[in-house]
């Protein structure tokens, strides 16, 4: 806690867990600081990062909270959801952090992030501690594979409870719209507000500018829903049933036995990194439903099995 709040203070930037995965941390009010999270991740510097408070209490200080926004954020803080909400004439977070739009991405993390803050004094802007375009880490191991040399600090909590990013939403006119599923789950939201949300449209894009098409790749393809396992590829498998081939399969992981989608969501960065360490050129995934986290879990898979803007490559 201590070396981690000292670089943070000094500008540097640090790799923290929180409950979702490990988040590459800066003082969200320092431009160079900010600077070497673009850097480290070698990341587009349009993408806008999410910043990290305490409390409604802190988040207040740069953004104005509509009344739903307010009731979320008592609800489900500090969690796995993030606010988009409008900036405060004034505020003091880098440009850098908020790309330039009047909105900022805001959640409040459990756990160690929540006390590096507190202790801090400031909200951290940190995106996922990965390489651009590459599978968020859930354990301080895969934030080294990762980012390796690039960073000189990484803090070691252990696997990540929740295993996906955080859902954002954004309230616009009384309505609620989901801009990436995550780690709670629509129907949670949706119970508090008492109405569905909205979902993106196509083009949605534009509202949540680091939902690239293809995103948390591995190096190997990915081939979805798949109902046979083809010679050579590797099984990413859901549930107590295995497809045809399960056997001759080059590798087989399951993220939930039981069929859990909560299981499936703390497992499902580790198992994808771990089936593409294992060398096959292809993982053939089992049909996940899309219900509950599932539904994070789907978007996550189709983001990884999209064609790659890199090599052009499809499938
Ligand atoms: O669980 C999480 O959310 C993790 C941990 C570390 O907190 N963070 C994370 O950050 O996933 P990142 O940077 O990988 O994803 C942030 C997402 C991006 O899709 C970005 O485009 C969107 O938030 N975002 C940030 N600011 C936004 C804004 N003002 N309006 C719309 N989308 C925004
Ligand atoms: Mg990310």
């Amino acid at each position: 806690m201590a070396q981690a709040k000292a670089a943070l203070a000094a500008g540097d930037a640090v790799a923290i867990p929180t409950e979702t995965v490990y988040g590459l941390a800066a003082d969200a009010t320092n431009g160079e600081a900010v600077a070497r999270i673009f850097a480290a991740k070698q990341r587009p510097s349009f993408n806008p990062l999410i910043c990290h408070v305490t409390d409604i209490a802190m988040a207040e200080a740069f953004a104005t909270f509509d009344p739903l926004s307010r009731r979320l954020a008592e609800a489900f803080w500090p969690g796995a959801l993030t606010l988009v909400l409008p900036l405060k004439p004034g505020h003091a977070i880098h440009p850098l952090v908020t790309a330039g739009l009047e909105t900022v991405a805001v959640r409040a993390p459990k756990g160690f992030g929540a006390e590096l803050i507190a202790a801090l004094g400031r909200p951290l802007a940190a995106p996922s501690a990965n390489r651009s375009g590459r599978i968020s880490p859930t354990s301080a191991q895969a934030v080294a594979d990762s980012l390796g040399d690039a960073i000189s600090l990484v803090i070691d909590g252990g696997a990540t409870q929740v295993g996906v990013e955080s859902t954002i939403v954004k309230v616009e006119d009384d309505r609620i719209r989901l801009l990436r599923p995550g780690g709670v789950a629509a129907e949670a939201i949706e119970a508090v507000a008492g109405q569905t949300l909205l979902r993106a449209e196509t083009g949605a894009a534009i509202q949540a500018p680091g939902m690239l098409a293809s995103h948390y790749a591995p190096t190997a393809r990915m081939r979805l829903d798949a109902d046979r396992v083809e010679p050579g590829e590797a099984l990413l498998g859901f549930g107590p049933k295995r497809i045809e081939g399960a056997d001759k399969a080059a590798a087989v992981l399951v993220l939930s036995q039981a069929g859990d989608t909560v299981e499936a969501a703390a497992k499902l960065f580790d198992y994808m990194a771990r089936l593409d360490a294992n060398g096959a050129a292809c993982i053939a995934v089992e049909p996940i439903p899309h219900d509950g986290l599932g539904e994070a879990i789907n978007d996550r898979l189709a983001r990884a099995a999209a064609p790659r803007p890199e090599t052009g490559e499809k499938g």
